[in-house]
Order: structure tokens, then C-alpha cells, then sequence
């Protein structure tokens, strides 16, 4: 049987379809899950280019069930995705995929604007054409860019700061204006850092678990007082699921959190947690300070009350979000293949990546490849 026969004979027997784009990464995977078990007479279908980034492994709990079907693709490619949406009837979409780690968007942010505004694009053209009854634009709190004081609610304006939430603000107004043009029914969400299994070793908590499981130092950019609010994956999956039943159509809805840590604070605890530590213990040789990346912003407080009117609100605590999340990677110690990725500030770019960047930006690649150390990463 042919993949579309299988998508063909699946979709008879459901009452809706799902398409998850993104859905073999961190969130996504938890999103496509719950969706799964969930929703049975849904099928939930998990696009997804299958990136460094991504796993197969994160969908290991679903992937025999008769309602789910993953298949590899690109968001950025229209011929795919056209097909997609031609043959599958496909009622809602959830927009994950995206390319996620800011400290790579320095290093080639021409990509990044290619499949995190590009793809976003194609999908939306493709919904629009199709009649989806809902599309979920997955966004995050680093497009209102930095805080000193206030907090962000859903009408600040937009003022990102890196190549990363620079393409993730302007895909976001391509698929607000799908609403305001063509009525596309787009809802957008923005929220604050999310952590818990699967995550990518790159990315701040689980890679100062991951280097404190092999008896390294956590490695801290510039001063380590900027600070993140941070979600459980558990608490964010949720949102998603509340937004899909209730949001209103055109809105945006901040998915919060007050839960706050600077870099150094988040060090101590994990350090203290993960080593075993007493409270009062000096944790200060397991930290190691590094040079800063370009445009750090100090943190992104979010304003989140318009969620919480729909019934959504967080709901495992920090310490137990961080007793589990410490707890799967200490029983999947290998799950990420590559531990040469904690050595690098970033993980390569695939090699195709690279080949699309111009001249000048391999040659900025090059330079700052030679340049970086071991740091830390905070987003997303
Ligand atoms: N992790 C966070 O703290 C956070 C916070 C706010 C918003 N977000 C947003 O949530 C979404 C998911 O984030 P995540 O942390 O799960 O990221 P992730 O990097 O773990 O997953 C991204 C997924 O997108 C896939 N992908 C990348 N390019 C693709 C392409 N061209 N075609 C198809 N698939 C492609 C990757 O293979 C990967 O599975 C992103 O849009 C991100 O901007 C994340």
C-alpha cells in the first residue's frame, strides 16, 4: 500500500484530521501525543522534515496506534505540501516546525527566514486553499523582545532582537494577514520557554543537565542575570489543546508562566539537584562564565489572562516539572546520539544549509565556528 493509499483508507474512518507540522521536536512531539490519545476518532497526522533536532523516539508511545501517521517532509517545499492538503482533507493544522535555536540564527539566518517565514507561507497558501477549520500559528514571547520592567500582553507591538524572533514575528503577521485577507481562521500563540522530555541537548536545561551528568560545568553566557519564565511541556500541551477548543478565531493568545529564573539561579538548583548537593553547598566551581551572544534580552515576561479566561492556567509546579524533567534524562542518558553537540555552541548547520547560505554568511559561519566556546543556551 503507498503512503497516500494508507492516508486515503485512514481518514475514512475519522471525524477529523489533524496535521502537526514539527511533531517529531520537543513540543510538537507531546502535542502529537496528546492529540492521539485524546482525540481516537481524529487522525492526527505528524509532518515533519526530520531535522537534528528531531526524533523519531519522541513518538515511540503512538506509532502503532490506527490514528496517527508520520510522515517526512518540508514545509517549505509547495509541491509537497499542496499535495498534502489536497488528499487529506485536512481540518485543523498545528504549525510547530520551525528552525528553534536562536544561537544558530546568528550563524545563518537567511535559512531561517527561508523555513520559518517561507514554510510558513507555503502552509498557509495550502490551508487557505484547502478550508481548514482552525490553523494554530505557533509563535513565542521572544517577539516583544526585551523587558526591563513591564510586562507583555497581547497588544505590545513587536520588537524582536535576533534572527530567530525576527522570522518568528513575521511569520506570525503572514498569518494574521491570511485572516485579515482571506478569513483563514488563524489563531496565533506566543509563549514563554517550555521544558520537559525530548528536549534537545541544545538548549538551556537540558544541557546543564546533560553536562552535569557527565561531571562537566554548566556553561553560562555573559553574566548569567538574564532570565527566563519557564514552562512545563505537560502545562503547554494543554494550552495548545485549550486554544484549539476554544480559542477565538484571529486572536492571540500569550501562554504564560510566573515562574522565573535568571541563567545562574537555574545553575544552582540544577547543579544542587542533579550532584545531590545541600542547599547551603558551594556551587560555584560547576559554573563557568563565557562570552555573551550578540543582543542578549534580559528577559520576557508575559501578561496571560486572556488564556486563562478560556480555563487554562499551569499547574505543575517547578519543582516537580524539574524533578521529572532531571529524571528522564538521567534514565535516557543516551537519547540524543551526539554528545559532541554539548562541545560545540551550536550543533553543525546540515550540510545543505550551509551550501544555502551566501558566500559572506559561510564566511561568517566559518568565523564564528572558530571563535565560539562552550555557552549556554537559553531559547528556545
Ligand atoms: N521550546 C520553547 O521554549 C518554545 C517557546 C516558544 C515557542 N516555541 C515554538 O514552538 C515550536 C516548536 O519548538 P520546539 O522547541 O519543539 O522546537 P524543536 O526544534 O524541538 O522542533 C522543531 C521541529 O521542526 C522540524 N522542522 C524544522 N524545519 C522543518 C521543515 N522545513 N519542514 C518540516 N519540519 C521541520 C524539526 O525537524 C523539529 O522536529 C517552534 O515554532 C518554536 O518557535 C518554542
Amino acid at each position: 500500500m503507498s503512503e497516500n493509499d494508507h492516508f486515503a483508507s485512514s481518514k475514512k474512518e475519522f471525524d477529523k484530521t489533524v496535521l502537526v507540522t514539527g511533531g517529531a521536536g520537543f513540543i510538537g512531539s507531546h502535542v502529537v501525543i496528546s492529540l492521539v490519545e485524546k482525540y481516537p476518532n481524529w487522525h492526527i497526522i505528524n509532518l515533519d522534515k526530520l531535522d537534528y533536532c528531531s526524533s523519531l523516539k519522541n513518538l515511540a508511545s503512538v506509532e502503532q496506534r490506527a490514528n496517527y501517521t508520520f510522515t517526512q517532509g518540508d514545509v517549505c517545499s509547495p509541491y509537497f505540501i499542496n499535495h498534502l492538503f489536497a488528499t487529506q482533507n485536512i481540518d485543523i493544522v498545528f504549525h510547530f516546525a520551525a528552525l528553534t535555536h536562536v544561537e544558530n540564527s546568528f550563524r545563518c539566518p537567511a535559512e531561517f527566514m527561508r523555513v520559518n517565514v517561507d514554510g510558513t507561507r507555503v502552509l498557509l497558501n495550502a490551508a487557505r486553499d484547502s478550508g481548514v477549520q482552525r490553523f494554530i500559528h505557533v509563535s513565542t514571547d521572544e517577539v516583544y523582545g526585551d523587558s526591563t520592567g513591564r510586562a507583555f500582553d497581547e497588544l505590545c507591538p513587536r520588537r524582536p532582537t535576533n534572527p530567530y524572533s525576527v522570522s518568528k514575528a513575521t511569520a506570525e503577521c503572514a498569518a494574521l494577514s491570511y485572516w485579515k485577507k482571506h478569513e483563514l481562521p488563524v489563531i496565533v500563540t506566543r509563549s514563554n520557554n517550555v521544558y520537559g522530555p525530548h528536549q534537545y541537548v541544545e538548549k538551556v536545561i537540558p544541557r546543564f543537565i546533560s553536562l552535569l551528568q557527565q561531571n562537566k560545568k554548566c556553561t553560562i553566557q555573559g553574566s548569567g542575570l538574564q532570565s527566563r519564565h519557564f514552562l512545563y511541556v505537560d502545562d503547554v500541551t494543554e494550552a495548545f489543546l485549550t486554544v484549539m477548543e476554544k480559542g477565538t478565531l484571529g486572536e492571540i493568545y500569550n501562554i504564560g508562566t510566573t515562574c522565573e529564573r535568571a541563567v545562574t539561579q537555574l545553575a544552582r538548583e540544577l547543579i544542587q539537584t542533579v550532584q545531590g548537593l545541600s542547599l547551603d553547598a558551594d556551587v560555584d566551581g560547576w559554573m563557568e562564565f563565557v562570552e555573551d551572544r550578540p543582543c542578549q534580552d534580559l528577559r520576557y515576561p508575559l501578561i496571560f489572562d486572556k488564556i486563562q479566561g478560556l480555563g487554562w492556567r499551569p499547574r505543575v509546579s517547578w519543582e516537580e516539572g524539574v524533578r521529572k524533567t532531571i529524571d528522564w534524562y538521567m534514565h535516557n542518558p543516551h537519547y540524543w546520539l551526539d554528545p559532541e553537540a554539548l562541545e560545540q555552541s551550536s550543533p553543525p548547520l546540515p550540510e545543505h544549509k550551509h551550501s544555502n547560505c551566501s558566500i559572506h554568511q559561510q564566511l561568517e559561519i566559518s568565523s564564528i565556528d572558530q571563535r565560539s566556546g562552550v555557552s549556554s543556551h537559553l531559547t528556545e
